[in-house]
């Protein structure tokens, strides 16, 4: 018996990355899961994936940042389905834009577009679909939304916005029995993060990976596979009475602060013999 047996399950982003790994795992756990993105080509790998696995999918073209495409999709689910019982808002997009007082305009609201307003978007039309059944909502925020990056303030607000936005939400909500939860990542192995900092491939990237083992006190970047797993937890029933939380997996790095004694300063890790 899977874990989402009889579910169904949508999840925005699903073509790459953390909403891909995720869409794969749900469908295992026998979800028949609903896969939305931009990305037609890569989207339709995913379900072809995952049909060939032996799971229910099915992809859908939404650009979560559009009231049209979105309340279109929303349509669609209805005729189709009736009712939904899991959503992962999980699209986004991350940018480096420079302080604030040189920040373009145009990258902020796109960042504010897609993470925030789509989260809302998403969650206000679909929700429609939970009420009578009630269900599970998970947005992907980011550790981004609890403590700030040098030079992305317009996705530190967009994720911070989300972390609370998922608050309100849950307690909206309770008593309809949906859960609505926060899954806040730490640095993921994804396509998102090889465009923010350079592939493995690229020295720049090689070098963010690098410094980035020392900072994270499991000293490695997370694995979309794992992020997955975390929202599993949340969408089933597994996480029965969780509900406003913001889950951190991050690798410890939350947890880890400076001055003191750094990670860098552990000889025998550094060595690799412990
Ligand atoms: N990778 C990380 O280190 C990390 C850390 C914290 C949070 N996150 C969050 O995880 C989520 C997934 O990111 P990822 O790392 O898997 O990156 P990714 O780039 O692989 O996936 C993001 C997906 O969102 C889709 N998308 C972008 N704009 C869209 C739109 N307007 N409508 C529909 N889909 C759209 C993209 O096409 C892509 O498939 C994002 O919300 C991101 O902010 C990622």
């Amino acid at each position: 018996m899977g874990r989402l047996d009889q579910k169904i399950a949508v999840i925005t982003g699903a073509a790459t990355g953390i909403g891909e790994a995720t869409a794969k795992l749900f469908a295992s756990e026998g979800a028949t899961v609903i896969c939305a993105d931009i990305k037609e080509e890569k989207l339709n790998q995913t379900v072809e994936n995952i049909l060939e696995d032996g799971g229910q999918a099915e992809a859908c073209h939404v650009d979560v940042s559009s009231e049209e495409s979105v309340t279109a999709f929303a349509d669609k689910l209805k005729k189709q389905y009736g009712t939904i019982d899991v959503l992962f808002n999980n699209a986004g997009v991350d940018e480096q834009g420079g302080k604030v007082h040189e920040y373009p305009v145009e990258l902020f609201d796109r960042i504010m577009a897609v993470d925030l307003r789509g989260t809302f978007l998403c969650s206000k039309f679909l929700i429609p679909l939970m009420l009578e059944k009630g269900g599970s909502i998970i947005n992907n925020a980011s550790m981004s939304g609890s403590a700030a990056d040098l030079d992305r303030s317009g996705y530190n607000a967009a994720k911070g916005g989300i972390i609370n936005f998922t608050k309100g939400m849950a307690i909206d909500y309770a008593r309809s029995g949906i859960r609505v939860n926060s899954l806040s990542p730490g640095t993921i192995e994804t396509p998102l993060i090889d465009e923010l900092v350079g592939s493995k491939q690229e020295n720049m990237g090689e070098k963010f990976r690098e410094a980035n083992k020392w900072i994270t006190p499991l000293g490695r970047l997370g694995r979309p596979e794992e992020m997955a797993t975390v929202a599993l937890f949340l969408a089933s029933d597994d996480s029965s009475y969780v509900t406003g939380e913001d889950i951190k997996a991050d690798g410890g790095i939350m947890a880890y602060t400076w001055p003191g004694k750094m990670l860098i300063e552990d000889e025998e890790w550094k060595k690799g013999t412990k």
